[in-house]
C-alpha cells in the first residue's frame, strides 16, 4: 500500500467544490479501512473516484449531472483508451462552410464570444462523429473529448459558473480586482488540447473493473463495502445559490444532450438554463438534514463516509448523531484548508474539511 499519495500527476479542475486538494489528507484517513467496493455516491469531477482507483479498489463512480457521468467514464471506466493525434486533428478540423449552430444561434452574448460560440458548435458537431475501433471504444473517446471540451468551457468562464448571462464581465473595458482576464482569453482549441494531453496522461489500467452510474443517490440499489458522501454544501448563512449544480452547469449538460438541449431549457430565465427538474432538489436547506437520515440508513451496512465543511446546515454535531443511528463507531476528522475564495474572510471556522467516519 501506498504510503501517500501525490497531486501533482491528478487532472486540474475549476469545478466547484472539487476535492482534488484534500485528496492527501483524506488518502490518509481512508488507506486502513477493511474495503475492496467503494461507491463515490456523488462524485462531481471523479477526483475522489481517481483516488480510489489508484488505491486499487473496485470503484463505482456516480452523479446525478450527465456531464459528470461522462466525466466518470472518460476518467474511472477508462482503463487505458487515450486520444491521438489523429482524432484530435479530426475533432477540431473547422468547417467554414456550416451552417449556424445551435449555441451561435441561442447563446449570443451569454457566455462567450461569437466566434468562440461557432467553435464549439463545430467541435461538439465533430465530437458526436468521432469513431474509435469499437462501439465502446467509440463511447470511451468520445467521453475523453467532452471532458476536455468541459473542462477548458470552465476555465473560460467568469467564476468558472454558468449561474449569470456575465458576458460583458470578460468583453467590457474596466479595471479588474477579481478574476483572471488572461485565462478568459485563452484561445480554445488551446486549452482543449491542453486538457486532452492531461486526460491521456492520468489514463491508466489498474486491472480492477471501474464503472460510472448517472443516477441519483436515492436509486442505487447495490451495495458496497464503503460509500463516500460528499453532497452540495448548504451555507448556514449564505444564499445557497451556487449549491445546485444543474443551476450553475446547465451549459455543460446541454453539450451533453445537444441534439435535445433546446427542448431542455427555460426560456423565461435570463441565462437560459434548464427546466426545473420534476423531482425536488434533496440537498436544499429544508430537506438536507431528512435525506441524508434517508441515505445513511439505506447504506447501513456499508462503511460511510461523509465530507463536509464547518459552518454548514446540517451541522457537524448533526451528522455525527444521525450517523450514530446507524452505526456503532462513528469518528470525525477535521483539516484546516483555505479556499482561494475566501482568503480574504479570514475566518478560520469556515474552512475547515470534515470527514465523519462511521463503521
Ligand atoms: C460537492 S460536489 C462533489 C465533488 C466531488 N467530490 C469532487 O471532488 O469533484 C456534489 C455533487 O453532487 C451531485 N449531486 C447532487 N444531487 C445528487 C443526487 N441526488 N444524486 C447523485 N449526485 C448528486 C452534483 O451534481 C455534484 O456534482
Amino acid at each position: 500500500m501506498l504510503n501517500s499519495i501525490k497531486i501533482e500527476k491528478f487532472p486540474t479542475t475549476r469545478y466547484q467544490g472539487s476535492k482534488r486538494k484534500i485528496l492527501p489528507w483524506l488518502y490518509d484517513n481512508l488507506k486502513d479501512l477493511d474495503f475492496e467496493t467503494v461507491l463515490d455516491a456523488c462524485g462531481g469531477t471523479a477526483s475522489v473516484s481517481y483516488m480510489f482507483k489508484i488505491m486499487n479498489k473496485h470503484v463505482t463512480y456516480n452523479d446525478i449531472l450527465k456531464f459528470n457521468w461522462i466525466i466518470g467514464k472518460a476518467l474511472i471506466e477508462n482503463q487505458g483508451i487515450k486520444i491521438t493525434n489523429n482524432d484530435l486533428d479530426f475533432i477540431l478540423k473547422f468547417d467554414s462552410s456550416r451552417k449556424k449552430g445551435f449555441i451561435e444561434k441561442t447563446f449570443k452574448d451569454y457566455y462567450y464570444t461569437d466566434k468562440e460560440n461557432k467553435w464549439l458548435d463545430n467541435t461538439i458537431n465533430n465530437i458526436n462523429l468521432i469513431q474509435g475501433k469499437n462501439e465502446y471504444e467509440t463511447d470511451i473517446k468520445k467521453a475523453m473529448c467532452f471532458y476536455a471540451l468541459y473542462q477548458a468551457s470552465l476555465r473560460k468562464r467568469p467564476f468558472n459558473l454558468f449561474h449569470r448571462k456575465n458576458l460583458y464581465i470578460r468583453t467590457n473595458d474596466v479595471k479588474r480586482n477579481f478574476g483572471n482576464k488572461t485565462t478568459w482569453e485563452k484561445d480554445f482549441t488551446n486549452e482543449f488540447k491542453f486538457f486532452i494531453n492531461e486526460l491521456n496522461e492520468a489514463i491508466f489500467d489498474s486491472e480492477v473493473e471501474c464503472t460510472s452510474l448517472n443516477q441519483s443517490i436515492f436509486d442505487i440499489e447495490n451495495s458496497y463495502d464503503l460509500v463516500y458522501f460528499d453532497v452540495p454544501y448548504i451555507t448556514k448563512n449564505g444564499s445557497n445559490e451556487t449549491s445546485n449544480y444543474l443551476k450553475c452547469y446547465h451549459f455543460l449538460e446541454g453539450i451533453t444532450d445537444y441534439e435535445n438541449w433546446n427542448d431542455k431549457i427555460d426560456y423565461s430565465t435570463k441565462n437560459l438554463r434548464f427546466k426545473k427538474p420534476a423531482t425536488d432538489n434533496e440537498f436544499s436547506k429544508s430537506n438536507i438534514f431528512q435525506s441524508m437520515d434517508t441515505l445513511f440508513e439505506k447504506f447501513q451496512d456499508s462503511i460511510l463516509v461523509f465530507s463536509y465543511k464547518i459552518g454548514g446546515v446540517p451541522s457537524i454535531d448533526e451528522i455525527e448523531s444521525l450517523m450514530k443511528k446507524y452505526k456503532k463507531n462513528v469518528e470525525i476528522k477535521s483539516k484546516h484548508y483555505v479556499y482561494a475564495l475566501n482568503k480574504q474572510n479570514g475566518n478560520a471556522a469556515y474552512n475547515r474539511e470534515v470527514i465523519i467516519i462511521g463503521k
